[in-house]
């Protein structure tokens, strides 16, 4: 196991043990949110006019710590998860399986074929192998920032980038956009709505008091016109992340020059 593996903020062992300690308590109001948007996803994937997806390809899911463990994934046919994290599939399994239930297979829960790599390294590849499984980015995009190689303009450009190389399919992303220190933060609404972008200092204005708040530089990753919403995570008691949530649906072909049909 690579030495990066064991010591990252967002994925190894210090992760997941801050996650054990949380992630019924501190995260229990952020999570029920994110299990409200991703019911709200699936609902319009079941409902909406799209074409339905064949699967999906969740990126950076770790142990799923933040996911709903019922629901949600059991509505996908095929799963297939990108984490470089090698203790993620271990835990993964661990959360999903199903106590009281009486088959081997009602207990094992939701399987991914797990893909132990970055994304950047091979969604190209899967999207060609599943072109009708849709994407979901799982509170990875905020993290890309703290790759040290880059410069923060290059991230910044490749994060709106991602986009393009999804068009024409289901997806959808929650990602940090700002965070800072909790005692800074206006906390006055924990959660709300925009049908278009917000700009990162409008964002600031909104949910921060005072202090230094750090860009996530995800301000571009969702089309400027597609609706979505913001949710504070506590991730610990001293800070804050406002994270944002939405999707863009698939287009019938030869829609997909027009405008978007996206949601929140
Ligand atoms: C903040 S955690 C996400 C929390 C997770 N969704 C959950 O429910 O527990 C970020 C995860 O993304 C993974 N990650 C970081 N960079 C990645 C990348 N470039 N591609 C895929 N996964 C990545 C980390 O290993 C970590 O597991």
């Amino acid at each position: 196991m690579p030495s990066s593996a064991l010591i990252s903020e967002s994925g190894g062992l210090l992760w997941h043990a801050k996650a054990l300690l949380r992630h019924r308590s501190l995260w229990s109001d952020f999570n029920n949110r994110i299990e409200r948007f991703l019911s709200d996803w699936r609902a319009e994937l079941e409902f909406g006019n799209g074409t339905k997806p064949e699967g999906l390809i969740v990126l950076g899911p770790s142990g799923g710590w933040c996911l709903p463990t019922q629901g949600f994934l059991d509505y996908f046919a095929h799963l297939v998860a990108v984490d470089p994290d090698p203790i993620a599939p271990a835990i993964f399994r661990r959360r999903f399986k199903r106590a009281g239930q009486t088959t081997e297979k009602d207990q094992s829960g939701p399987k991914p074929t797990w893909v132990p790599s970055t994304f950047e390294r091979v969604l190209p590849a899967l999207l060609t192998r599943h072109p009708n499984h849709a994407v979901l980015f799982c509170n990875v995009l905020g993290q890309l920032r703290y790759q040290d190689k880059k410069t923060l303009e290059q991230i910044e450009f490749e994060l709106s980038q991602i986009k393009l190389a999804l068009a024409g399919r289901h997806w959808a992303s929650f990602h940090d956009r700002i965070s800072g220190e909790t005692k800074s933060a206006n906390l006055h609404e924990l959660e709300f709505f925009s049908t278009e972008r917000v700009t990162t200092d409008t964002l600031a204005k909104r949910v921060a008091r005072t202090g230094e708040w750090l860009d996530h530089l995800t301000e571009s990753v969702l089309p400027e016109h597609s609706p979505r919403r913001f949710m504070a995570w506590p991730i610990s008691r001293e800070r804050t992340h406002w994270i944002e949530a939405g999707w863009v649906r698939r287009q019938p072909e030869g829609l997909q020059r027009g405008n978007a049909s996206e949601g929140a």
